[in-house]
């Protein structure tokens, strides 16, 4: 077998290698395919080594049970690099997951792949349990897809802008689950603080179950008062109200044979909820102003940030409807407590906010990633997406650094202040002071209490930054200062002064 080093386990015969799911390793440095091969072989996987990209490229072209289900291929091999063997699997239509291992700072060949259909890509240095991940992972997504025939989930593979990304425990645990019920009726009951994924998720489910060739219709239960959620929802007969002109078709019709996705169920009042119910049980409902029953075939999943087991008891649920969209419930861990998805996050962000598609991802340093890894994210992933929104266009598009990234619930903190003292009936000068001083205090901060920098970034000559010092009473902060001595480094000299 010139073309790839088929390898047995010891103690494995050929009997037992037939049904072992087959995973191929490219790699052109023997240790590395060594060490992949022990890692996977332990986990009962049967392992094929290619040392070169022709090798690898063989071995995937192979006819069925010789044909490796996943492949894991280092990006620079002789002969053919990962790229071109995803190209020559595209001409070939030979479609097995392919992850391939990238070095550091890979990151415009890293997307190209991921355009080109790779189904992930690792890097170097290599995390053993990250690579068992990946490959179930890719094999998950893989039966998923062949279990529902060719255009199931094309969006997990081919865009890697629509991805979910994940591989903590947390999320692989997710994965299966949308796996196991995307394509049975139930309705589906999405929970998680804001910014979490829940919508994400009901796209996922939807394009992942039979019906993904019906509609995904998504209503938003909290943006409208109670009749026209109604009307919106069910319908209404001609001259129902006034101003009901023509007999009109709600969202549950139009979802008929698809999803319909309720978003902030835990905002439907009571009336609404008992409407809701109905449908939920009998699949029949009437519109509104009419007496015909009209019947739908329509999968729910519906979507909230309470905590819907303490609305029903606090009375602000019906506890049977609780009952009745909890069929299956799929919790969305909070971003802090699944840290180790954020790198991942990142580079699909930097590749999903790219200038234009054809440029290429910024990248980020490591101090700048630390910061990401030490904040709390009270805003979930969308909270990390401005945010790395935000920092390509600070930093216009090279490298991202620690001042890029500025978290939103310090800016967000602020004006809800201003909300509440708005409400508190402070005054506009008021608030201006405290406006003041917050800026002025920030930007001492930021520039290490360097006096004469935080002017000049505030926009203010030393004089004018003096006089403010003096008006918002913040000299005596800096009073252990003789007063020439602005420029220097006032909370370091307090702190020794008073030492
Ligand atoms: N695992 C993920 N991988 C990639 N993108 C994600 C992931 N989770 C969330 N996002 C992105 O974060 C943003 C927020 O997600 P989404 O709208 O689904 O959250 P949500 O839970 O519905 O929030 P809210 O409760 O505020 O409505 C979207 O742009 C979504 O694409
Ligand atoms: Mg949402």
């Amino acid at each position: 077998m010139a073309d790839t080093q088929r390898k047995q386990r010891a103690s494995g015969g050929a009997d037992d290698e037939e049904t072992r799911t087959r995973v191929l390793v490219g790699d052109d440095d023997p240790g590395v395919r060594d060490v992949l091969e022990r890692l996977l072989s332990d986990e009962g996987f049967a392992v094929d080594q290619a040392s070169t990209g022709q090798e690898a490229l063989d071995a995937l072209t192979r006819p069925e049970p010789e044909r490796p289900r996943v492949a894991l291929l280092d990006i620079k091999m002789p002969e053919m690099d990962g790229l071109e063997i995803l190209q020559r699997m595209l001409e070939q239509g030979v479609d097995v997951p392919v992850i391939l291992i990238t070095g550091m700072n890979a990151g415009s060949i890293t997307i190209k792949a991921m355009q080109m259909g790779a189904a992930d890509y690792l890097q170097k240095p290599l995390d053993l349990d990250e690579v068992l991940i990946a490959v179930k992972k890719a094999i998950y997504y893989d039966e998923l897809k062949r279990g529902a025939g060719s255009q199931l989930v094309p969006t997990t593979k081919t865009d890697p802008a629509e991805r979910i990304i994940g591989s903590s425990p947390e999320m692989l645990r997710i994965f299966k689950t949308i796996g196991r019920v995307a394509r049975t009726p139930a309705t589906v009951l999405v929970t998680g603080e804001t910014g979490t994924g829940k919508e994400l998720m009901a796209e996922a489910i939807h394009n992942a179950s039979d019906r993904r060739t019906g509609p995904l219709i998504k209503v938003n239960c909290a943006a409208l008062p109670e009749t026209l959620l109604e009307s919106e929802l069910f319908g209404h007969e001609k001259g129902s109200f006034t101003g009901a002109l023509t007999q009109h078709k709600g969202r549950f019709e139009a979802a008929h044979k698809g999803t319909i996705f309720l978003d902030e169920v835990g905002e439907m009042t009571f009336g609404t909820q008992k409407k809701l119910l109905r449908v939920l049980q009998e699949r029949e409902f009437e519109r509104v102003g009419g007496n015909i029953p009209v019947k739908v075939d329509v999968r729910v999943i519906a979507a909230t940030n309470r905590n819907l087991r303490e609305e029903v008891v606090a009375n602000r649920f019906r506890e049977d409807l609780y009952y009745r969209l909890n069929v299956i419930a799929i919790h969305m861990p909070p971003l802090r407590e699944r840290m180790e998805d954020i790198p991942a996050l990142v580079s699909h962000f930097l590749n999903k906010h790219r200038y234009t598609p054809a440029s290429s991802p910024t990248r980020i340093t490591e101090e700048a990633m630390n910061k990401l890894m030490l904040h709390d994210w009270p805003g979930n992933v969308r909270e990390l997406e401005n945010i790395i929104q935000r920092a390509v266009v600070l930093c216009r598009g090279t490298i991202i650094t620690p001042e890029h990234i500025q978290f939103q619930n310090e800016l967000n903190r602020f004006i809800l202040d201003v909300e509440q003292k708005v409400r508190a009936n402070a005054t506009l000068d008021d608030m201006l002071h405290d406006v003041k001083r917050e800026a002025i205090l920030t930007a001492l901060r930021i520039n290490d209490q360097d006096f004469a920098k935080a002017a000049a970034q505030l926009g203010l000559s030393d004089d004018q930054m003096r006089e403010y010092l003096m008006e918002l009473k913040l000299l005596g902060e800096m009073d252990a200062l003789p007063s020439h001595e602005f420029a220097g480094k006032a909370s370091g000299a307090r702190d020794s002064g008073t030492a």
